[in-house]
Protein backbone atom coordinates (compact mmCIF):
# COMPACT_ATOMS: atom_id res chain seq x y z
CA UNK A 1 0.00 0.00 0.00
CA UNK A 2 1.15 3.35 -1.13
CA UNK A 3 2.46 5.65 1.84
CA UNK A 4 -0.59 7.90 3.44
CA UNK A 5 -0.06 11.40 2.18
CA UNK A 6 -0.66 13.33 6.04
CA UNK A 7 -2.77 15.67 5.46
CA UNK A 8 -4.49 16.94 8.64
CA UNK A 9 -7.84 17.41 7.12
CA UNK A 10 -8.07 14.16 5.96
CA UNK A 11 -6.45 12.50 9.45
CA UNK A 12 -9.98 13.06 11.00
CA UNK A 13 -11.42 10.85 7.85
CA UNK A 14 -8.75 8.29 9.22
CA UNK A 15 -9.35 8.32 12.86
CA UNK A 16 -12.70 8.77 12.51
CA UNK A 17 -14.10 5.73 14.90
CA UNK A 18 -16.91 6.50 16.30
CA UNK A 19 -20.55 4.31 16.84
CA UNK A 20 -22.48 5.16 13.70
CA UNK A 21 -25.85 6.56 14.61
CA UNK A 22 -27.13 7.96 11.88
CA UNK A 23 -26.10 7.70 7.77
CA UNK A 24 -26.32 11.22 7.05
CA UNK A 25 -25.01 12.46 10.41
CA UNK A 26 -21.40 10.22 8.97
CA UNK A 27 -21.77 11.21 5.59
CA UNK A 28 -21.56 15.02 6.20
CA UNK A 29 -18.61 14.61 8.74
CA UNK A 30 -17.02 12.85 6.19
CA UNK A 31 -17.64 15.78 3.28
CA UNK A 32 -16.80 18.19 5.74
CA UNK A 33 -13.38 16.54 6.58
CA UNK A 34 -12.55 16.22 2.70
CA UNK A 35 -13.15 19.81 2.18
CA UNK A 36 -9.66 20.59 1.55
CA UNK A 37 -8.86 17.17 -1.01
CA UNK A 38 -9.30 16.60 -4.12
CA UNK A 39 -13.00 15.72 -3.76
CA UNK A 40 -14.49 19.08 -4.40
CA UNK A 41 -12.71 19.22 -7.41
CA UNK A 42 -15.27 16.89 -9.33
CA UNK A 43 -17.67 18.93 -9.84
CA UNK A 44 -16.14 20.21 -12.30
CA UNK A 45 -16.89 17.11 -14.28
CA UNK A 46 -19.94 15.59 -15.80
CA UNK A 47 -20.96 12.07 -14.99
CA UNK A 48 -24.08 11.60 -16.58
CA UNK A 49 -27.04 13.43 -17.74
CA UNK A 50 -26.73 16.64 -15.94
CA UNK A 51 -25.16 15.51 -12.82
CA UNK A 52 -21.56 16.36 -11.63
CA UNK A 53 -19.13 13.22 -10.52
CA UNK A 54 -19.21 15.11 -7.03
CA UNK A 55 -23.15 14.86 -7.06
CA UNK A 56 -23.00 11.21 -8.81
CA UNK A 57 -20.94 10.01 -5.44
CA UNK A 58 -23.00 11.34 -2.77
CA UNK A 59 -26.05 10.14 -4.28
CA UNK A 60 -24.01 6.48 -4.89
CA UNK A 61 -22.94 6.72 -1.40
CA UNK A 62 -26.78 7.54 0.54
CA UNK A 63 -28.22 4.78 -1.77
CA UNK A 64 -25.67 2.17 -0.82
CA UNK A 65 -26.61 3.11 3.23
CA UNK A 66 -30.23 2.63 2.15
CA UNK A 67 -29.46 -0.78 0.15
CA UNK A 68 -27.61 -1.79 3.83
CA UNK A 69 -30.12 -1.13 5.87
CA UNK A 70 -33.83 -2.22 3.67
CA UNK A 71 -31.61 -5.21 3.48
CA UNK A 72 -30.62 -5.80 6.89
CA UNK A 73 -26.93 -6.37 6.47
CA UNK A 74 -24.10 -5.54 8.72
CA UNK A 75 -21.62 -3.28 7.09
CA UNK A 76 -18.74 -1.24 7.77
CA UNK A 77 -21.12 1.89 7.61
CA UNK A 78 -17.34 4.42 7.53
CA UNK A 79 -16.14 2.23 4.98
CA UNK A 80 -19.26 2.05 2.73
CA UNK A 81 -19.54 5.45 2.08
CA UNK A 82 -15.99 6.34 2.06
CA UNK A 83 -15.61 3.59 -0.40
CA UNK A 84 -18.63 5.03 -1.98
CA UNK A 85 -17.37 8.75 -2.14
CA UNK A 86 -13.62 8.10 -3.79
CA UNK A 87 -15.24 5.22 -6.30
CA UNK A 88 -14.46 7.64 -9.16
CA UNK A 89 -12.35 9.81 -7.91
CA UNK A 90 -10.74 10.81 -11.16
CA UNK A 91 -10.22 14.19 -12.40
CA UNK A 92 -11.07 14.44 -16.59
CA UNK A 93 -14.63 15.19 -18.41
CA UNK A 94 -15.11 11.23 -19.64
CA UNK A 95 -17.53 12.43 -22.45
CA UNK A 96 -13.62 14.49 -24.26
CA UNK A 97 -12.21 12.39 -26.37
CA UNK A 98 -8.73 12.01 -25.28
CA UNK A 99 -5.76 9.49 -25.29
CA UNK A 100 -5.04 9.85 -21.59
CA UNK A 101 -8.26 8.52 -20.60
CA UNK A 102 -9.65 5.75 -23.74
CA UNK A 103 -11.71 3.11 -22.70
CA UNK A 104 -12.64 5.10 -19.19
CA UNK A 105 -15.37 2.09 -18.22
CA UNK A 106 -12.59 -0.47 -17.91
CA UNK A 107 -9.71 1.72 -16.63
CA UNK A 108 -11.52 4.32 -14.26
CA UNK A 109 -11.45 2.04 -10.91
CA UNK A 110 -7.83 1.80 -11.07
CA UNK A 111 -6.93 4.96 -11.77
CA UNK A 112 -9.41 6.58 -8.95
CA UNK A 113 -8.03 3.73 -6.40
CA UNK A 114 -4.66 5.04 -7.56
CA UNK A 115 -6.03 9.10 -7.16
CA UNK A 116 -7.85 7.83 -3.89
CA UNK A 117 -4.67 5.96 -2.80
CA UNK A 118 -2.34 9.15 -2.63
CA UNK A 119 -4.90 11.19 -0.61
CA UNK A 120 -6.17 8.35 1.69
CA UNK A 121 -5.50 6.39 3.76
CA UNK A 122 -7.63 3.39 2.48
CA UNK A 123 -8.97 0.28 4.25
CA UNK A 124 -8.94 -2.95 2.15
CA UNK A 125 -12.13 -3.07 1.97
CA UNK A 126 -12.99 0.76 0.23
CA UNK A 127 -9.88 -0.51 -1.92
CA UNK A 128 -11.63 -3.35 -2.99
CA UNK A 129 -14.92 -1.48 -3.17
CA UNK A 130 -13.51 1.17 -5.66
CA UNK A 131 -11.03 -1.19 -7.72
CA UNK A 132 -14.43 -3.14 -8.76
CA UNK A 133 -17.13 -0.98 -8.37
CA UNK A 134 -17.61 -1.61 -12.88
CA UNK A 135 -18.18 -5.37 -12.21
CA UNK A 136 -19.76 -6.87 -14.81
CA UNK A 137 -18.16 -4.86 -16.89
CA UNK A 138 -14.42 -5.35 -15.41
CA UNK A 139 -14.25 -9.37 -14.80
CA UNK A 140 -13.56 -9.62 -11.40
CA UNK A 141 -16.08 -8.97 -8.72
CA UNK A 142 -16.23 -7.19 -5.77
CA UNK A 143 -14.95 -9.32 -2.57
CA UNK A 144 -16.90 -7.34 0.43
CA UNK A 145 -20.87 -6.57 1.12
CA UNK A 146 -19.89 -2.83 0.57
CA UNK A 147 -18.70 -3.62 -2.69
CA UNK A 148 -21.89 -5.70 -4.13
CA UNK A 149 -23.67 -2.42 -2.67
CA UNK A 150 -21.52 -0.27 -4.16
CA UNK A 151 -21.74 -1.77 -7.49
CA UNK A 152 -25.70 -1.86 -7.26
CA UNK A 153 -26.19 1.59 -6.16
CA UNK A 154 -23.68 2.97 -8.65
CA UNK A 155 -25.75 1.26 -11.36
CA UNK A 156 -28.91 2.53 -10.08
CA UNK A 157 -27.95 6.25 -9.65
CA UNK A 158 -26.26 5.95 -13.13
CA UNK A 159 -29.45 4.98 -14.90
CA UNK A 160 -31.42 7.53 -13.14
CA UNK A 161 -28.95 10.45 -14.21
CA UNK A 162 -29.06 9.29 -17.73
CA UNK A 163 -32.76 9.24 -17.84
CA UNK A 164 -32.58 12.46 -16.24
CA UNK A 165 -35.06 11.06 -13.28
CA UNK A 166 -32.73 13.53 -11.09
CA UNK A 167 -35.57 16.47 -11.75
CA UNK A 168 -37.74 14.67 -9.57
CA UNK A 169 -37.45 16.26 -6.01
CA UNK A 170 -37.72 13.10 -4.29
CA UNK A 171 -34.72 11.66 -6.29
CA UNK A 172 -32.91 15.22 -5.91
CA UNK A 173 -32.83 14.69 -2.30
CA UNK A 174 -30.34 12.14 -2.66
CA UNK A 175 -28.11 14.95 -4.90
CA UNK A 176 -28.06 17.21 -2.41
CA UNK A 177 -24.70 18.26 -0.60
CA UNK A 178 -26.08 18.74 2.21
CA UNK A 179 -29.59 18.20 3.90
CA UNK A 180 -31.17 15.23 5.39
CA UNK A 181 -31.59 12.09 3.57
CA UNK A 182 -34.77 10.90 2.12
FE1 LIG B 1 -17.29 4.51 -11.98
FE1 LIG C 1 -20.07 5.86 -10.35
Amino acid sequence: MQPYNANPICDNIIMMNTPIQDNETVLQQILSSCEASRLLETKQFMQHGDTNVYEHCIAVARVSCLLADKMGLSVDRESLIRGALLHDYFFYDWHVPDPGHRLHGFTHPKRALQNAMDDFALTTVEQDMILRHMFPLTPTPPRFREGWLLCLADKFCSTLETARFTQNSFVRGFYASEGEMQ
